[in-house]
């Protein structure tokens, strides 16, 4: 039983990326908008959401030095704070934005007039309380809000979201308009089964069934690995079609936290410290994820996804 299970596992890590166990379900989320008319404008954006089951376990973290180490490899990296919680990315950068989302849904701003310029390349969209108001614009608002985001897609190669933790809409909503799916874990029992529950509501209640697991605050790679070796025995003894994949682990080190009170990201901060050694690893596996193809990817598409949701 034991065994088997560990094989089933194997295999399933050995899928491609991207490949589904339910085909069908996933064309059926992630064709949609080719139906309808032309192709979008612009080009191919890879749109990578963070997040996790439980707060505190490195959401904002992965997704700064995750952007700082794609960046350092020549892409041009747009980081949207969709956590309205307290370590934001604005905090974690020691950026003091003066306006943010709500400002370009309200008109007032372009959202290039809210991007700000982080440290090492990485352009930032501040995190917003308008962010729940998304789901509620009307087509008009909509429209221009999906052409100001089709606008950036000729600067963008890929645009990472970190969002809040837990089950909120909000949360789903944007996982669901990504197309790749972070979750991060630690070795914390309540952000396994956290993790769990998360994955599961976005399989059952948002079709999504891919997910990359990255293990934070490891004490080794073979920690982290057995983490997400936990995570995905439960997940393939409950869940029917869900594929997680090993993204990789970043180890618990104290240059990070050090990095955190300097609002420095570590991968600048210290660069020869194992974590951001292993944000430059995992960064390196994200240039090699296949290129996002048709529709899902286009930002249009993200954005799209976004305010119906
Ligand atoms: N790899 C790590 N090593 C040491 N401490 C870490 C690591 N990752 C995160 N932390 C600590 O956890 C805190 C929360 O991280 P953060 O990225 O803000 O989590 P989240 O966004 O999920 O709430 C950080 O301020 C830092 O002190
Ligand atoms: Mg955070």
């Amino acid at each position: 039983m034991h065994t088997d299970q560990a094989a089933g596992l194997r295999a399933m890590q050995k899928k491609p990326a991207g490949s589904t166990s339910n085909p069908t379900a996933a064309a059926a989320k992630k064709t949609a908008p080719e139906k309808v008319g032309d192709p979008p404008s612009g080009k191919p954006v890879r749109v990578i959401a963070v997040t996790s089951g439980k707060g505190g376990v490195g959401k904002t973290n992965v997704s700064v030095n995750l952007g700082v180490a794609l960046s350092a490899k020549g892409n041009r990296v747009l980081l949207m704070d969709a956590d309205m919680g307290l370590a934001n990315v604005d905090i974690m950068l020691g950026l003091s934005p003066q306006y943010n989302l709500s400002h370009v849904l309200d008109g007032q701003k372009s959202l290039r007039e809210v991007i700000v310029e982080g440290p090492g390349g990485l352009k930032v969209i501040p995190a917003a309380s308008g962010v729940k108001r998304m789901a509620e614009l009307s087509a008009l608002e909509n429209a221009g809000i999906v052409h100001a985001f089709s606008e950036l897609a000729n600067d963008l190669d890929v645009l990472i979201v970190d969002t809040a933790a837990g089950i909120a809409s909000s949360v789903a909503t944007f996982c669901q308009a990504a197309q790749e799916v972070v979750v991060v874990v630690c070795d914390e029992p309540a952000s396994l089964t956290d993790a769990y529950a998360l994955i599961k509501v976005l399989n059952r209640d948002y079709q999504l069934n891919h997910f990359r697991v990255l293990a934070n605050m490891a004490q080794s790679e073979q920690h982290g690995r057995k983490l997400f070796l936990k995570l995905a025995t439960v997940t393939e003894r409950f869940l029917d079609n869900v594929q997680l994949e090993y993204l990789g682990t970043v180890p618990f080190d104290p240059a990070l936290k050090e990095a955190v009170q300097k609002q420095v990201p570590v991968t600048l901060y210290n660069p020869t410290s194992v974590s951001a050694g292993a944000f430059r690893q995992i960064a390196e596996q994200v240039n090699r994820w296949p290129v996002p193809q048709g529709a899902t990817g286009y930002i249009q598409f993200f954005v799209e996804n976004l305010f119906q949701g």
